[in-house]
């Protein structure tokens, strides 16, 4: 199973800023990407087609959106389709974000449907996950994340292919906060993530990767990509600059 090296990039970048940053990090990363790593992309849609132009001939490298509504087109203003995401090179989207759940409201039932449209629409889905603070100190991380799979994943359909469907932890108190997960909370938060997608899916479960993603930078990449059950990481701040990307992708 490769490593998959994401990054974030939220509201931020215009078209210029969004493809030159794409350009920084395949001058620095393309030549030296070894073959067990994968590099992905999400820039604000409005960018999706400047960053795709350039990432997409680039053998290891592509693009996804921040997400997509559950529909295929119609009145609903202000959603974009995978299909439409597609069509400007997306090959991945992203379901559940705590910044989508806790800032626009977002629940877990409309994260589940996202999540399951998305797969039978030909994209590969990454679905968030992850506790509060306040859920953490109440020792409610397992019931949280149990319940965030559980409804997330409740309409993926029985055959879909593992390597198509990815999960990230990253615990809400650990975003954008510079305060990062410890080894052994990520390596629990992992495991019984990974225990629960195997009482959902069977053995296939195996071959889903599971991201971390909370505050994550060249520093400390590289300890966090060693630890099992870690397949991966989500960057939002640290992922803006190439320079600073193409560090913790080569990590
Ligand atoms: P951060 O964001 O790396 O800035 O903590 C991670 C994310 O929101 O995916």
């Amino acid at each position: 199973m490769k490593k998959l090296m994401a990054a974030n990039w939220k509201m931020y970048k215009t078209w210029d800023e969004a493809q030159a940053t794409a350009r920084d990090l395949v001058g620095l990363a393309a030549g030296k990407l070894p073959a067990d790593r994968e590099v992905l992309v999400f820039p604000p849609f409005t960018a999706l087609k400047a960053v795709s132009d350039v990432l997409d001939p680039v053998p290891g490298f592509s693009t996804g959106g921040q997400d997509y509504y559950y529909e295929k087109e119609g009145a609903f203003t202000g959603e974009i389709s995978p299909a439409m995401l597609k069509d400007v090179g997306a090959a991945y989207g992203l379901t559940g974000h705590s910044e989508r759940r806790h800032i626009l409201g977002e629940g877990d039932e409309c994260v589940g449907r996202k999540t399951a449209y998305g797969l039978s629409k030909g994209l590969k889905v990454i679905l968030c996950i992850g506790e509060l603070i306040e859920e953490r100190k109440a020792d409610r991380v397992e019931e949280v994340l149990e319940r965030q799979l559980r409804i997330g994943l409740k309409d993926v359909s029985a055959d879909f292919d593992p390597e198509q469907l990815s999960v990230a932890y990253e615990p809400v108190w650990a975003i954008g906060t510079g305060e990062v997960a410890g080894p052994a909370e990520i390596v629990e938060a992992h495991t019984f993530i990974r225990k629960n997608l195997i009482s959902l899916f069977g053995e296939k479960a195996n071959e889903m990767r599971i991201l971390y993603g909370g505050s994550v930078k060249p520093e400390n990449c590289g300890d966090i990509i060693a630890l099992d059950n870690v397949d991966g990481v989500l960057v939002g701040g640290a992922s803006l600059h190439g320079e600073s990307f193409s560090r913790i992708v080569l990590a």
